[in-house]
């Protein structure tokens, strides 16, 4: 009676927490509505993921759901225990530790299971921080960590502003001044999260960055969560160093360290939702696993990938192959634009690059990044995605991801952005702020690309379009 079904629903029902409805989920309705293919529609939108992986087939028994291994069928399917199979939490870990080149060792008994790095970064979230609570988090940083550590458990992201001066490197200045900044706002940070390597730059944060966040978080008695989803994605120099070699090396209180770590990127494994929380607190172990009811991984997977983590030659020259192919990719991407003098963050980890098309902006506005982002779906039938809704601080850097292609979609791509770039110089292209023209009214229905995809196009507090209400510090 007048009453909007909404009032029936939680807060949290009907909060716009979780993102979907940003106006960044053009690009993906664009490309929904007109996917590119190689022969039935050169025209389409070029969706700009990941490795193929054929192990199963040649390691049937591995799985309950062949006639090679249905034997284990009962077994494995009334498995429930949220410790995790034990052949599953070793083969983790080893797996982490290869992946770190073994300069360091997991504990197979620290490991604990989230749905995905989503539902690991929401459970770590869950055992150190209450509603109210913020977590400093350096800018610019994947889009979703604003669902998956605030929409449920109430908590909230300080950005902590990362410039091009120094290719966005956080700093000891701009980290005590976002949390000076908070403290004269009474706002209670209770940790900082970052994403090494990053998730959009592609870049690794180097030993000594990473030693000044330890003693950093020391200082203040705050909490460190390093999720180090990207690990493998790594190719050259400089290498990865992950948080957990740092510790082994320095007087530090291990119980505020915790990594996130997920099997989506490095073993191009998205769906099958493995999700890691490796805490160096025991009472973090302990509650998280409780905890990890809401998000275990299933037992068919878990008894799949123990196998599979553990044919070292396989996992070796996985490894050692998807990351001369993104290395290859990479190089081949960055020097087709150089060709039109666009250039990119130098980086070498994640499957996108950082690319800089600041001087396309008529204005060096927010409004005018979304009005050239729009003209690029419309116009170049590229979907990328706009710096803004990384949080970045300035206007003009998008995200490109160039793994998830065939080298021929690739050059279309490119060929693409090169012939636009042409354009746009001689004049041609008005990257102006025609914001009406550029309205892109398409439907989305489908839910297929909810999780991957939505995340990194949520809105952000540098939009023009406002949205939630997030804390930023200004420094
Ligand atoms: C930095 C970062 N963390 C977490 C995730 C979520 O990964 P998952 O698919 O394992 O939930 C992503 C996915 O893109 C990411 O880039």
């Amino acid at each position: 009676m007048g009453l909007s079904k909404n009032h029936q629903l939680s807060k949290i029902a009907t909060n716009d927490g979780h993102g979907e409805n940003s106006p960044y989920f053009d690009g993906w309705k664009a490309y929904d509505k007109n996917p590119y293919h190689p022969s039935k529609n050169r025209d389409g939108v070029i969706q700009m993921g990941l490795a193929e992986n054929q192990w199963i087939r040649k390691n049937p028994k591995a799985s309950i759901c062949t006639t090679e291994g249905v034997n284990e069928f009962k077994n494995i399917a009334i498995f429930q225990d949220y410790h995790g199979l034990p052949e599953f939490r070793r083969a983790v870990a080893n797996f982490m530790g290869r992946v770190r080149g073994n300069r360091v060792r997991f504990d197979p008994d620290r490991i604990v299971m989230g749905g995905g790095a989503t539902g690991a970064n929401e459970l770590i979230t869950f055992c150190l921080a209450d509603p109210g609570d913020v977590f400093l988090v350096p800018s610019p940083y994947y889009p979703a960590f604003f669902r998956d550590i605030g929409w449920r458990t109430g908590v909230q992201i300080l950005p902590v502003d990362c410039d091009s001066s120094n290719g966005f490197v956080i700093t000891k200045a701009a980290l005590e001044a976002a949390y000076e900044k908070a403290q004269e706002d009474n706002i209670k940070i209770k940790g900082l999260l970052i994403a090494n390597p990053s998730n959009p730059l592609g870049t690794v944060l180097d030993t000594e960055t990473l030693r000044s966040l330890v003693s950093f978080v020391n200082e203040k008695n705050i909490h460190l969560v390093s999720d180090e989803i990207y690990s493998a994605t790594v190719s050259g120099s400089p290498t990865f160093t992950s948080i957990s070699e740092i510790i082994e090396g320095m007087e530090c209180n291990r119980d505020l360290i915790h990594i996130v770590y997920s099997l989506s990127k490095d073993m191009g494994l998205p769906g099958l939702r493995v999700g890691i929380v490796y805490s160096y607190n025991d009472a973090v172990v302990s509650c998280g696993r409780k905890m990890s009811s809401f998000g275990l991984v299933s037992s068919q997977t878990q008894h799949l990938l123990a196998s599979m983590l553990s044919d070292e030659e396989f996992v070796g020259n996985f490894l050692s192959e998807s990351s001369k192919r993104l290395a290859k990719r990479r190089n081949m991407f960055t020097k087709g634009l150089e060709e039109v003098e666009i250039s990119c963050l130098k980086s070498n980890a994640g499957l996108f690059v950082w690319m800089d098309l600041r001087r396309l902006l008529e204005k060096q506005t927010f409004e005018d990044e979304l009005v050239l982002w729009r003209m690029i779906i419309k116009q170049v039938k590229l979907n990328v995605s706009p710096g803004s809704s990384f949080s970045c601080t300035e206007p003009g850097w998008f995200r490109v991801c160039f793994a998830n292609m065939d080298d021929d979609t690739v050059d279309v791509a490119l060929e693409r952005i090169r012939t636009f770039v042409r354009q746009a110089k001689k004049g041609k292209t008005q990257v102006k702020n025609k914001r009406l023209q550029n309205n892109l009214q398409l439907s989305f229905s489908s839910r297929r690309y909810d999780e991957s995809v939505m995340s990194p196009h949520m809105m952000s507090p540098h939009s023009p379009i406002p949205l939630s209400p997030l804390v930023r510090a200004k420094n």
